[in-house]
């Protein structure tokens, strides 16, 4: 075997993927496999379509498959090879039992490793990437130890992941930092410094942080919880500007010049979507509820009511503009992923909207660059929530066409709601939109990407959140 090292990444999803073909590329004497169960991603991740897309990725991925990095569902043998396991699966909200709605459903990580403890013939350093509750690691060593081969040590480390998705392989590359969790045992700090060399490889020293495994496993919910909790603040304040006229994109600037607060993170929106920040707020209140801290559960439960007050706020102020009924009219939706530059669409904001246009039976039509069709019908009829499903998708189709561009999306409708940020929307041709739109036609920005005074000369009506509503301009 001409490799140093072999790792084994057991989940092949938005994390996994990107953050170990990332090590493939950068440490080429380190073989790596990364293993699914679910056959068609792991297809997917050997041709020429990954499942996910990611900017960079593709090169990377195409770069080193075959080489030193491998897509596999043979969890057993890539598990038996490896020095290094990474369990990066997923983690969502339970659905029922205790704490259904709010805890993290922890069952794939303990499939993962018992799979784990099951075949494993000699000792391993075990990796927590997914984000899971405080305390974890305790449940995997446990099921490791009571279920291994007498004899075999198990290290595990918690390294939770700190990628933004639309910006996976820059933030993967130059990393703010790199966090790596460990008992405070000498047995724990060597696994730690096995894989803290690791990131070395590309990542300065300075900003690999060690610590104990407990604080490193809260550091991801508490940096989750407030960036989250940034979105809904600024959120809330643009319920405030558009009550007073004030403009929620001055305030956020002059706010975010303040060096304690800084600027990134201070963009309004309809609300924030993807996997991740819903479910991890919920985990830390049920932490919190778990260890009766009722008021600090409370004030991070806030977060969420926010930012479900903010995409209530926009679908009521559409409605309302559109003189107080969607019934029969046409609405062009521009973007149904959950942030620009990814195709993910997990909470996506849009779909909560779109949903509520359906049930008023109006006319959607979407564009989005990076969303397949399938997924967009698959998200708005959630196969297997209604026992009626044949119906429920007879009635979306009815009302729902997807479309490859922004021109074709927006043709004869009466207005167009901007979902998601992608740049494409700002450049396009709005006075051919303008043209082939019905009068009055209107314009909803919820990214606040859109030049709206532009857009008001041409002849549109616009609503932007955290601004004052403009008069209803009608073409005479
Ligand atoms: P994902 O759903 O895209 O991928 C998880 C994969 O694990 C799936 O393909 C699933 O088939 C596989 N899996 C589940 N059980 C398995 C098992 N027993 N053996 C083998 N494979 C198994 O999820 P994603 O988005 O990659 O998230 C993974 C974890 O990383 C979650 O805990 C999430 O909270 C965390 N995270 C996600 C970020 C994101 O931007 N998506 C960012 C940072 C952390």
């Amino acid at each position: 075997n001409q490799f140093a090292t072999t790792i084994c990444c057991i989940g092949a999803g938005y994390v996994g993927g990107p953050t170990c073909s990332i090590i493939a590329d950068k440490c080429h004497d380190v073989l790596v496999y990364i293993v699914d169960i679910d056959q068609t991603r792991i297809d997917q991740w050997n041709s020429d379509k990954l499942p996910i897309y990611e900017p960079g990725l593709d090169d990377i991925v195409k770069r080193r498959r075959g080489l030193n990095l491998f897509f596999t569902t043979d969890v057993d043998t890539a598990i038996n090879k490896s020095d290094i396991i990474f369990v990066s699966v997923n983690t969502p909200t339970k659905k029922s039992g205790i704490g259904a709605g709010m805890a993290a459903d922890l069952k794939y990580i303990e499939s993962a490793t018992r799979r784990l403890a099951q075949v494993a013939q000699s000792s391993k350093i075990v990796v927590e990437k997914s984000t899971v509750p405080c305390k974890t690691a305790e449940s995997m060593r446990a099921i490791l130890e009571s279920n291994s081969k007498p004899g075999l040590r198990f290290d595990i480390l918690s390294n939770p992941e700190f990628l933004a998705e639309g910006t996976a392989i820059q933030d993967l590359l130059n990393p703010d930092r790199v966090l790596i969790g460990s008992l405070q045992t000498p047995e724990g700090k060597k696994a730690q410094a096995t894989l803290a060399d690791l990131y070395a490889r590309w990542v300065p020293r300075e900003k690999i942080i060690t610590m104990n495994l407990w604080s490193s496993e809260l550091s991801k919910l508490a940096a989750n919880a407030m960036l989250a909790q940034r979105i809904s603040s600024v959120n809330a304040l643009s319920a405030l500007c558009e009550a007073t006229g004030a403009d929620i994109d001055e305030v956020a600037y002059a706010v975010g010049k303040d060096t304690r607060i800084g600027s990134k993170f201070l963009k309004a929106s309809v609300g924030f979507g993807g996997s991740c920040f819903q479910k991890d707020i919920l985990n830390l209140v049920y932490l919190c509820e778990s260890l009766n801290l009722h008021e600090a559960a409370d004030y991070w439960r806030q977060v969420i009511t926010i930012n479900e007050y903010q995409k209530k706020r926009f679908i009521q102020r559409i409605v309302k503009s559109l003189f107080n009924t969607v019934t029969n009219k046409s609405i062009a939706i521009l973007g149904f992923a959950f942030k620009k530059n990814t195709g993910d669409t997990r909470e996506s904001a849009a779909i909560s909207l779109i949903k509520y246009l359906i049930e008023e039976q109006a006319q959607v039509h979407i564009y989005d660059p990076k969303v397949e069709e399938e997924q967009i019908f698959f998200d708005l009829i959630e196969p297997g929530v209604y026992s009626n499903e044949n119906q429920v998708l007879h009635k979306v189709k009815k009302l729902v066409k997807v479309h490859k561009d922004a021109y074709s999306a927006t043709l004869n409708t009466d207005a167009l709601v901007v979902c998601t940020e992608w740049d494409e929307f700002t450049n396009l041709d709005y006075q051919k939109i303008y043209n082939q739109m019905r009068k009055p036609a209107f314009v909803f920005d919820g990214r606040l990407i859109l030049n709206s005074d532009k857009l008001r000369k041409i002849g549109f009506n616009v609503e932007v959140i955290g601004k004052v509503a403009g008069p209803v301009t009608v073409e005479n």
